[in-house]
Protein backbone atom coordinates (compact mmCIF):
# COMPACT_ATOMS: atom_id res chain seq x y z
CA UNK A 1 0.00 0.00 0.00
CA UNK A 2 2.58 2.44 1.35
CA UNK A 3 4.90 1.69 -1.88
CA UNK A 4 1.60 1.91 -4.48
CA UNK A 5 1.21 5.66 -2.72
CA UNK A 6 4.90 6.56 -3.40
CA UNK A 7 4.76 5.43 -6.65
CA UNK A 8 1.27 7.07 -7.30
CA UNK A 9 3.14 10.23 -5.86
CA UNK A 10 6.26 9.90 -8.20
CA UNK A 11 3.85 9.79 -11.30
CA UNK A 12 1.57 12.86 -10.21
CA UNK A 13 4.62 14.79 -10.13
CA UNK A 14 6.40 13.68 -13.48
CA UNK A 15 2.91 13.72 -15.03
CA UNK A 16 2.19 17.62 -13.80
CA UNK A 17 5.78 18.91 -14.88
CA UNK A 18 5.73 16.93 -18.43
CA UNK A 19 2.07 17.09 -19.50
CA UNK A 20 -0.77 19.84 -20.23
CA UNK A 21 -2.64 19.56 -16.79
CA UNK A 22 -4.62 23.06 -16.50
CA UNK A 23 -8.05 23.50 -17.22
CA UNK A 24 -8.99 23.76 -20.85
CA UNK A 25 -11.92 25.14 -21.20
CA UNK A 26 -12.97 27.13 -17.61
CA UNK A 27 -10.60 29.89 -16.46
CA UNK A 28 -9.89 30.98 -13.09
CA UNK A 29 -12.04 33.78 -13.43
CA UNK A 30 -9.29 36.49 -12.78
CA UNK A 31 -9.76 37.70 -16.55
CA UNK A 32 -13.02 39.17 -15.64
CA UNK A 33 -11.99 41.38 -13.00
CA UNK A 34 -10.14 45.05 -13.61
CA UNK A 35 -8.50 47.14 -11.03
CA UNK A 36 -9.66 51.24 -11.62
CA UNK A 37 -6.51 52.23 -12.52
CA UNK A 38 -5.47 55.26 -10.49
CA UNK A 39 -3.32 57.71 -12.28
CA UNK A 40 -2.38 59.78 -9.12
CA UNK A 41 -1.42 57.32 -6.52
CA UNK A 42 0.51 59.41 -4.21
CA UNK A 43 2.55 57.09 -2.82
CA UNK A 44 5.93 55.91 -3.05
CA UNK A 45 6.72 52.52 -4.74
CA UNK A 46 8.94 51.63 -2.18
CA UNK A 47 6.50 52.35 0.78
CA UNK A 48 4.01 49.54 -0.57
CA UNK A 49 3.70 46.98 2.17
CA UNK A 50 2.82 43.02 1.54
CA UNK A 51 3.11 41.88 5.27
CA UNK A 52 0.12 40.20 6.59
CA UNK A 53 -0.54 39.15 9.93
CA UNK A 54 -2.59 35.62 10.12
CA UNK A 55 -2.33 32.50 12.47
CA UNK A 56 -0.83 35.17 14.82
CA UNK A 57 2.32 34.66 12.39
CA UNK A 58 3.91 38.02 10.56
CA UNK A 59 4.45 37.24 6.87
CA UNK A 60 6.26 39.15 4.55
CA UNK A 61 4.10 38.48 1.24
CA UNK A 62 0.12 36.88 1.43
CA UNK A 63 1.84 34.57 -0.88
CA UNK A 64 1.33 30.63 0.29
CA UNK A 65 3.62 28.03 -1.40
CA UNK A 66 0.84 25.35 -1.89
CA UNK A 67 0.41 21.29 -0.77
CA UNK A 68 2.18 19.44 -3.46
CA UNK A 69 4.37 16.67 -2.50
CA UNK A 70 6.43 14.00 0.27
CA UNK A 71 6.32 10.12 0.27
CA UNK A 72 8.56 9.59 -2.44
CA UNK A 73 12.55 10.11 -2.92
CA UNK A 74 12.16 13.36 -5.53
CA UNK A 75 9.71 14.69 -2.81
CA UNK A 76 12.53 15.34 -0.25
CA UNK A 77 14.91 17.49 -3.12
CA UNK A 78 11.53 19.13 -4.02
CA UNK A 79 10.36 19.93 0.02
CA UNK A 80 13.81 20.75 0.81
CA UNK A 81 14.17 23.73 -2.32
CA UNK A 82 10.27 24.76 -1.57
CA UNK A 83 11.40 25.46 2.18
CA UNK A 84 14.37 27.27 1.49
CA UNK A 85 11.93 29.42 -0.34
CA UNK A 86 9.45 30.07 2.19
CA UNK A 87 12.19 30.36 4.71
CA UNK A 88 14.09 33.32 2.58
CA UNK A 89 10.80 35.31 1.92
CA UNK A 90 9.25 34.53 4.97
CA UNK A 91 6.23 33.03 3.99
CA UNK A 92 4.00 29.84 4.31
CA UNK A 93 4.36 26.70 3.17
CA UNK A 94 2.18 24.01 2.80
CA UNK A 95 3.47 19.95 2.18
CA UNK A 96 1.56 17.56 0.20
CA UNK A 97 -0.51 14.53 2.09
CA UNK A 98 1.10 12.99 4.53
CA UNK A 99 -0.81 9.86 4.54
CA UNK A 100 2.41 8.01 2.21
CA UNK A 101 4.36 8.53 5.84
CA UNK A 102 1.69 7.66 7.83
CA UNK A 103 1.74 4.24 6.16
CA UNK A 104 5.63 3.87 6.07
CA UNK A 105 7.45 5.88 8.29
CA UNK A 106 10.49 5.55 6.51
CA UNK A 107 9.48 7.82 4.13
CA UNK A 108 8.95 10.77 6.97
CA UNK A 109 12.33 12.29 5.98
CA UNK A 110 10.54 13.06 2.77
CA UNK A 111 8.14 15.96 4.78
CA UNK A 112 10.77 16.67 7.84
CA UNK A 113 13.70 17.86 4.99
CA UNK A 114 11.56 20.96 5.11
CA UNK A 115 11.71 21.49 9.12
CA UNK A 116 15.44 20.95 9.06
CA UNK A 117 15.60 23.43 6.16
CA UNK A 118 13.53 26.20 7.62
CA UNK A 119 13.34 25.24 11.30
CA UNK A 120 11.19 28.67 11.95
CA UNK A 121 9.10 28.58 8.66
CA UNK A 122 5.36 28.41 9.14
CA UNK A 123 4.82 24.84 7.76
CA UNK A 124 1.47 23.34 6.92
CA UNK A 125 0.48 19.20 6.95
CA UNK A 126 -2.06 17.95 5.23
CA UNK A 127 -4.22 14.32 4.53
CA UNK A 128 -7.17 13.56 2.84
CA UNK A 129 -10.46 13.79 3.61
CA UNK A 130 -11.47 10.44 3.01
CA UNK A 131 -9.31 9.13 5.40
CA UNK A 132 -10.83 11.17 8.24
CA UNK A 133 -13.91 9.50 7.66
CA UNK A 134 -13.35 6.32 9.45
CA UNK A 135 -9.37 5.14 8.72
CA UNK A 136 -7.57 8.19 10.59
CA UNK A 137 -8.32 10.30 14.18
CA UNK A 138 -6.30 12.07 16.38
CA UNK A 139 -3.48 9.74 17.04
CA UNK A 140 -2.36 10.12 13.13
CA UNK A 141 -3.62 13.64 12.87
CA UNK A 142 -1.04 13.69 15.42
CA UNK A 143 2.23 12.12 14.11
CA UNK A 144 1.50 13.90 11.07
CA UNK A 145 1.61 17.02 12.81
CA UNK A 146 4.76 16.04 14.93
CA UNK A 147 6.30 14.60 11.61
CA UNK A 148 7.11 18.35 10.48
CA UNK A 149 6.26 20.28 13.75
CA UNK A 150 3.18 21.54 11.99
CA UNK A 151 2.24 25.43 12.71
CA UNK A 152 -1.25 24.52 10.89
CA UNK A 153 -3.06 21.28 9.80
CA UNK A 154 -4.91 21.34 6.58
CA UNK A 155 -7.45 18.20 5.71
CA UNK A 156 -7.86 17.97 1.70
CA UNK A 157 -11.30 17.56 -0.10
CA UNK A 158 -10.98 15.81 -3.33
CA UNK A 159 -14.23 14.39 -4.20
CA UNK A 160 -13.31 14.85 -7.78
CA UNK A 161 -9.96 12.97 -8.02
CA UNK A 162 -11.20 10.03 -6.11
CA UNK A 163 -14.09 9.38 -8.06
CA UNK A 164 -11.59 9.73 -11.20
CA UNK A 165 -8.29 7.26 -10.40
CA UNK A 166 -8.62 3.63 -10.76
CA UNK A 167 -7.26 3.23 -6.84
CA UNK A 168 -9.31 5.70 -5.69
CA UNK A 169 -12.03 6.14 -2.76
CA UNK A 170 -14.88 8.46 -2.91
CA UNK A 171 -15.93 7.86 0.49
CA UNK A 172 -17.16 11.03 1.82
CA UNK A 173 -19.67 10.18 4.50
CA UNK A 174 -18.68 10.42 7.83
CA UNK A 175 -15.75 13.58 7.13
CA UNK A 176 -18.06 16.01 8.95
CA UNK A 177 -18.02 14.53 11.90
CA UNK A 178 -14.32 13.90 11.47
CA UNK A 179 -13.90 17.07 11.11
CA UNK A 180 -15.26 18.22 13.95
CA UNK A 181 -13.82 15.40 16.35
CA UNK A 182 -10.52 17.08 14.93
CA UNK A 183 -11.45 20.44 15.47
CA UNK A 184 -12.48 19.66 19.09
CA UNK A 185 -8.47 18.40 19.90
CA UNK A 186 -6.10 19.64 17.72
CA UNK A 187 -4.22 22.42 19.31
CA UNK A 188 -2.67 24.63 16.13
CA UNK A 189 -5.19 26.09 13.14
CA UNK A 190 -7.11 23.67 11.10
CA UNK A 191 -7.55 24.32 7.48
CA UNK A 192 -10.23 22.39 4.94
CA UNK A 193 -8.69 22.98 1.71
CA UNK A 194 -9.74 21.73 -1.95
CA UNK A 195 -7.38 20.63 -4.52
CA UNK A 196 -8.54 22.22 -7.70
CA UNK A 197 -12.62 22.03 -8.04
CA UNK A 198 -13.62 24.73 -5.76
CA UNK A 199 -15.58 25.44 -2.39
CA UNK A 200 -19.29 26.38 -2.41
CA UNK A 201 -20.52 28.95 -0.32
CA UNK A 202 -22.79 26.46 1.58
CA UNK A 203 -20.13 24.23 2.56
CA UNK A 204 -17.94 27.23 3.60
CA UNK A 205 -21.11 28.52 5.81
CA UNK A 206 -20.84 24.51 7.20
CA UNK A 207 -17.11 24.97 7.82
CA UNK A 208 -17.68 28.14 9.51
CA UNK A 209 -20.06 26.61 11.91
CA UNK A 210 -17.58 23.74 12.62
CA UNK A 211 -15.20 26.52 13.59
CA UNK A 212 -12.51 25.75 10.86
CA UNK A 213 -9.79 28.34 11.27
CA UNK A 214 -9.55 28.78 7.74
CA UNK A 215 -10.09 27.21 3.89
CA UNK A 216 -8.38 27.24 0.88
CA UNK A 217 -11.33 27.27 -1.72
CA UNK A 218 -8.78 25.90 -4.60
CA UNK A 219 -10.77 26.27 -7.49
CA UNK A 220 -11.02 25.70 -11.33
CA UNK A 221 -8.85 27.57 -13.68
CA UNK A 222 -5.21 25.86 -12.71
CA UNK A 223 -3.87 22.49 -11.95
CA UNK A 224 -7.12 20.34 -13.08
CA UNK A 225 -6.58 16.65 -11.26
CA UNK A 226 -9.13 14.75 -14.00
CA UNK A 227 -6.25 16.03 -16.12
CA UNK A 228 -3.84 14.01 -14.53
CA UNK A 229 -5.85 11.29 -13.88
CA UNK A 230 -6.01 11.25 -17.95
CA UNK A 231 -2.63 10.51 -18.13
CA UNK A 232 -2.14 8.22 -15.73
CA UNK A 233 -5.12 6.02 -17.41
CA UNK A 234 -4.93 6.69 -20.79
CA UNK A 235 -3.10 3.91 -21.65
CA UNK A 236 -4.28 1.52 -19.10
CA UNK A 237 -7.82 1.84 -18.15
CA UNK A 238 -10.44 1.09 -20.92
CA UNK A 239 -13.50 3.80 -20.08
CA UNK A 240 -11.52 5.89 -17.13
CA UNK A 241 -9.77 8.45 -19.62
CA UNK A 242 -13.02 9.28 -21.14
CA UNK A 243 -14.48 9.86 -18.11
CA UNK A 244 -11.95 12.40 -16.52
CA UNK A 245 -11.82 14.22 -19.90
CA UNK A 246 -15.57 14.94 -19.38
CA UNK A 247 -14.70 16.06 -16.40
CA UNK A 248 -11.39 17.58 -16.91
CA UNK A 249 -13.19 21.18 -16.33
CA UNK A 250 -15.12 20.16 -13.18
CA UNK A 251 -15.71 22.96 -10.48
CA UNK A 252 -16.13 26.34 -9.30
CA UNK A 253 -13.59 29.00 -11.44
CA UNK A 254 -10.94 30.29 -8.35
CA UNK A 255 -12.70 34.02 -8.31
CA UNK A 256 -15.88 32.85 -7.87
CA UNK A 257 -15.78 30.73 -5.41
CA UNK A 258 -13.39 32.97 -3.55
CA UNK A 259 -15.83 35.94 -3.46
CA UNK A 260 -18.42 33.76 -2.79
CA UNK A 261 -16.48 32.22 0.38
CA UNK A 262 -15.39 36.05 1.28
CA UNK A 263 -19.50 36.50 1.98
CA UNK A 264 -19.26 33.96 4.31
CA UNK A 265 -16.62 35.48 6.82
CA UNK A 266 -13.73 33.34 7.51
CA UNK A 267 -10.10 33.12 6.95
CA UNK A 268 -9.32 32.89 3.26
CA UNK A 269 -7.18 31.01 0.95
CA UNK A 270 -7.71 31.54 -3.09
CA UNK A 271 -6.03 28.95 -5.10
CA UNK A 272 -6.08 27.49 -8.19
CA UNK A 273 -4.54 29.02 -11.29
CA UNK A 274 -3.24 31.95 -9.66
CA UNK A 275 -0.42 32.32 -12.20
CA UNK A 276 1.25 36.39 -11.31
CA UNK A 277 1.15 38.66 -9.11
CA UNK A 278 -2.08 40.45 -11.23
CA UNK A 279 -3.82 37.44 -10.15
CA UNK A 280 -2.93 37.40 -6.32
CA UNK A 281 -3.56 41.29 -6.29
CA UNK A 282 -6.81 40.52 -7.72
CA UNK A 283 -7.62 37.20 -5.59
CA UNK A 284 -7.15 39.68 -2.46
CA UNK A 285 -8.81 42.33 -3.61
CA UNK A 286 -12.30 40.03 -3.69
CA UNK A 287 -11.57 39.10 0.08
CA UNK A 288 -8.61 36.67 -0.08
CA UNK A 289 -6.20 36.91 3.16
CA UNK A 290 -3.47 34.25 1.62
CA UNK A 291 -2.87 33.49 -2.12
CA UNK A 292 -1.82 29.64 -2.90
CA UNK A 293 0.62 28.92 -5.59
CA UNK A 294 1.38 25.18 -6.66
CA UNK A 295 2.24 23.89 -10.04
CA UNK A 296 4.62 26.96 -11.11
CA UNK A 297 7.00 26.14 -8.44
CA UNK A 298 7.00 22.46 -9.39
CA UNK A 299 9.30 22.05 -12.07
CA UNK A 300 11.88 24.48 -11.15
CA UNK A 301 12.10 22.49 -7.47
CA UNK A 302 12.07 19.38 -8.94
CA UNK A 303 15.37 20.20 -11.20
CA UNK A 304 16.68 21.53 -8.27
CA UNK A 305 17.29 25.23 -10.18
CA UNK A 306 16.97 27.06 -7.08
CA UNK A 307 17.57 30.74 -8.76
CA UNK A 308 14.46 29.91 -11.02
CA UNK A 309 12.77 29.29 -7.86
CA UNK A 310 13.44 32.76 -6.21
CA UNK A 311 13.74 34.84 -9.50
CA UNK A 312 9.57 33.63 -10.40
CA UNK A 313 8.87 34.58 -6.28
CA UNK A 314 10.47 37.91 -6.95
CA UNK A 315 8.58 38.46 -9.87
CA UNK A 316 4.98 37.92 -8.14
CA UNK A 317 5.34 40.30 -5.52
CA UNK A 318 7.13 42.38 -7.75
CA UNK A 319 3.57 42.49 -9.95
CA UNK A 320 1.93 42.55 -7.10
CA UNK A 321 3.43 45.26 -5.71
CA UNK A 322 2.58 47.00 -9.04
CA UNK A 323 -1.08 46.63 -8.82
CA UNK A 324 -0.76 47.65 -5.45
CA UNK A 325 0.72 50.98 -6.41
CA UNK A 326 -1.40 51.93 -9.32
CA UNK A 327 -4.70 50.78 -7.31
CA UNK A 328 -3.16 53.27 -4.29
CA UNK A 329 -3.02 50.72 -2.27
CA UNK A 330 -0.02 51.18 0.40
CA UNK A 331 -1.04 47.84 2.37
CA UNK A 332 -3.06 45.14 2.01
CA UNK A 333 -6.36 46.41 3.60
CA UNK A 334 -6.12 49.27 0.89
CA UNK A 335 -5.70 46.60 -1.74
CA UNK A 336 -8.80 45.16 -0.08
CA UNK A 337 -10.94 48.17 -0.76
CA UNK A 338 -9.56 49.20 -4.00
CA UNK A 339 -12.40 49.39 -6.42
CA UNK A 340 -12.70 46.81 -9.18
CA UNK A 341 -14.97 45.85 -12.22
CA UNK A 342 -16.53 42.93 -12.61
CA UNK A 343 -18.02 41.24 -15.90
CA UNK A 344 -18.11 38.10 -18.21
CA UNK A 345 -18.92 34.39 -16.78
CA UNK A 346 -17.75 35.39 -12.98
CA UNK A 347 -20.46 37.85 -12.93
CA UNK A 348 -23.33 36.03 -14.29
CA UNK A 349 -22.11 33.37 -12.20
CA UNK A 350 -22.35 35.41 -9.08
CA UNK A 351 -25.17 36.85 -9.51
CA UNK A 352 -27.14 33.94 -10.31
CA UNK A 353 -25.91 32.57 -6.61
CA UNK A 354 -27.06 35.79 -5.64
CA UNK A 355 -24.43 37.93 -4.95
CA UNK A 356 -24.17 42.00 -6.48
CA UNK A 357 -20.92 42.43 -7.86
CA UNK A 358 -22.33 46.41 -7.89
CA UNK A 359 -20.70 46.99 -4.51
CA UNK A 360 -17.16 46.08 -5.59
CA UNK A 361 -16.87 49.07 -8.31
CA UNK A 362 -16.95 52.06 -5.92
CA UNK A 363 -15.70 50.93 -2.43
CA UNK A 364 -12.73 53.00 -2.26
CA UNK A 365 -13.66 56.90 -1.52
CA UNK A 366 -10.51 58.69 -1.88
C1 LIG B 1 1.95 17.68 -8.06
C2 LIG B 1 0.84 18.17 -7.18
C3 LIG B 1 0.53 17.46 -6.03
C4 LIG B 1 -0.50 17.88 -5.18
N1 LIG B 1 -0.73 17.20 -4.01
C5 LIG B 1 -1.60 17.71 -3.11
C6 LIG B 1 -1.73 17.13 -1.81
O1 LIG B 1 -1.08 16.14 -1.50
N2 LIG B 1 -2.61 17.71 -0.94
C7 LIG B 1 -3.34 18.82 -1.28
O2 LIG B 1 -4.07 19.34 -0.43
N3 LIG B 1 -3.25 19.36 -2.51
C8 LIG B 1 -2.40 18.86 -3.42
N4 LIG B 1 -2.27 19.46 -4.64
C9 LIG B 1 -3.23 20.53 -5.04
C10 LIG B 1 -2.67 21.92 -4.85
O3 LIG B 1 -2.37 22.20 -3.49
C11 LIG B 1 -3.65 22.99 -5.39
O4 LIG B 1 -4.83 22.96 -4.63
C12 LIG B 1 -3.98 22.78 -6.86
O5 LIG B 1 -2.87 22.27 -7.56
C13 LIG B 1 -4.41 24.08 -7.55
O6 LIG B 1 -3.37 25.04 -7.55
P1 LIG B 1 -2.42 25.33 -8.84
O7 LIG B 1 -3.32 25.58 -10.01
O8 LIG B 1 -1.60 26.52 -8.45
O9 LIG B 1 -1.57 24.11 -9.05
C14 LIG B 1 -1.25 19.05 -5.51
C15 LIG B 1 -0.92 19.76 -6.69
C16 LIG B 1 0.10 19.34 -7.51
C17 LIG B 1 0.41 20.14 -8.75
Amino acid sequence: MAEEIENRKFEHIIICIEENIEANYKKTGFQDIEFIHRALPEIDFNEIDTSINIFNHQFNSPILINAMTGGHEVSKKINKNLAKLAKEFNISLALGSQRAAIKDPSLEYTYNIARETAPDAFIIGNLGAPQISDEYGMFEINRAIKMIQANAFTIHLNALQECLQSEGDPFYKGVINGLQKIKKDIKIPLIVKETGAGIAKEEIMLLKNLEIDAVDISGVGGTSWAAVEYYRSKDKVKTLPEITKTFWDWGIPTAVATIEASTIGINLISSGGVRNGLDIAKAIAIGADLVGISLPFLKPAYEDDYNKLKELMEKFIKELKIAMFLTKSKNLNDLKNSNLIISGTTKNWLETRGISTKNFSNRSEN
